[in-house]
């Protein structure tokens, strides 16, 4: 099994990112980031996810709680009480979790699995403080590392702002750490997540797996699409996190197209945008792109995720959730 750690701050979609990667994968650990909530819930909601789901083998190492350099508007309540409730997992009633995190700061966790282990990918999907932060501790990561599969980005519009999304734009100095790395990054931006949108019909067909899990999910989701369609209007809640888990399980179950992918940090409008080169995609662009991008010493290119096979994509997260008691 492709080995991997995952870094998150659940957040409802972490959640099941969490689920979906252990139930393939084999994830040596979870470091967890503020973000959705502060560090110190979304670290608690990890620990009750794994306990839940009877996962309290992997361990679990917190991070940072703050990113490297805010973006320049307020961002006092960046966390995500609207969509993600106070605890940052509202919706199922988990008792508060017995097992406890281990001594390790998450960057360090990071850090020395990657020195001690061949092949190791990252999943983020929260900010991408912890990954810069190990990023810059041990530059030698960068040469061990199978890869990073991330959630986060966009190909045009945002969320949080109308050209940022949330992980990049709390972060926006991190994410420039990352993608210019050099590391090989598949980029699961909201233009992808967005095409797997979890409906109340979705929900109905988790609900009936009558295990503990799916119905803690089915909770976990009443209340995540709940906030979707209250405060957007929209028919369900993307399920963003677990699309960066699906590389590692299917790779064909997404369509991935090479760009140079630059983060912007000082525009006043556009803070946090993952400014993406597709010109090579339109009719007349530079069709020769992707053998510049893939000539030595180019500066590195980014897989963007343009397009995701929604039922596949339900259809492998219910029969994982199917497997937990
Ligand atoms: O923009 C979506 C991302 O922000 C997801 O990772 C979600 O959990 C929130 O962190
Ligand atoms: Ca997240």
């Amino acid at each position: 099994m492709k080995k991997v750690i995952i870094d998150c701050d659940p957040g409802h979609d972490d959640a099941l990112a969490i689920l979906l990667a252990a139930g393939h994968l084999d994830v040596l650990g979870i470091t967890t980031v503020g973000g959705n909530q502060t560090l110190e819930k979304v670290t608690n909601n990890t620990l009750k996810i794994l306990e839940c789901a009877e996962l309290t083998h992997i361990p679990v190492a917190r991070g940072m709680g703050e990113p490297l350099m805010a973006p320049r508007i307020d961002t006092s309540d960046i966390h995500g009480p609207d969509v993600h409730g106070t605890t940052g997992l509202d919706g199922p009633e988990l008792p508060e979790p017995d097992i406890s995190i281990i001594a390790s700061h998450g960057v360090d966790f990071i850090v020395d699995t990657v020195m001690s282990t061949n092949d190791v990918t990252l999943i983020p999907t929260g900010p991408l403080t912890n990954v810069a932060s190990a990023l810059r501790r041990e530059p030698r990561i960068k040469d061990r590392l199978a890869g990073i599969s991330l959630m986060g980005g966009n190909l045009a519009i945002g969320n949080v702002t109308a050209t940022a999304e949330f992980n990049i734009y709390v972060d926006p100095l991190a994410a420039h750490i990352v993608f210019s790395s050099g590391v090989p990054v598949k980029m699961c931006g909201i233009n992808l997540t967005r095409q797997v949108m979890a409906t109340d019909v979705e929900i109905g067909r988790i609900r009936s797996l009558n295990n503990r899990v799916g119905t803690f999910v089915a909770d976990l989701l009443d209340f995540y699409v709940g906030s979707i369609k209250r405060l957007y209007g929209l028919p369900g809640g993307a399920l963003h996190d677990p699309c960066a888990v699906v590389p590692l399980i299917n790779p064909q179950m997404i369509q991935f197209e090479p760009m140079r992918v630059a983060i912007e940090r000082y525009g006043e409008h556009t803070t946090g945008m993952t400014v993406c080169d597709y010109r090579h995609l339109q009719d007349s662009g530079n069709a020769d792109f992707r053998t510049i991008a893939r000539r030595k010493g180019a500066p590195p290119y980014t897989d963007v995720g343009l397009k995701i096979n929604r039922d596949r994509f339900f259809d492998l997260l219910i029969e994982t959730l199917a497997t937990y008691p």
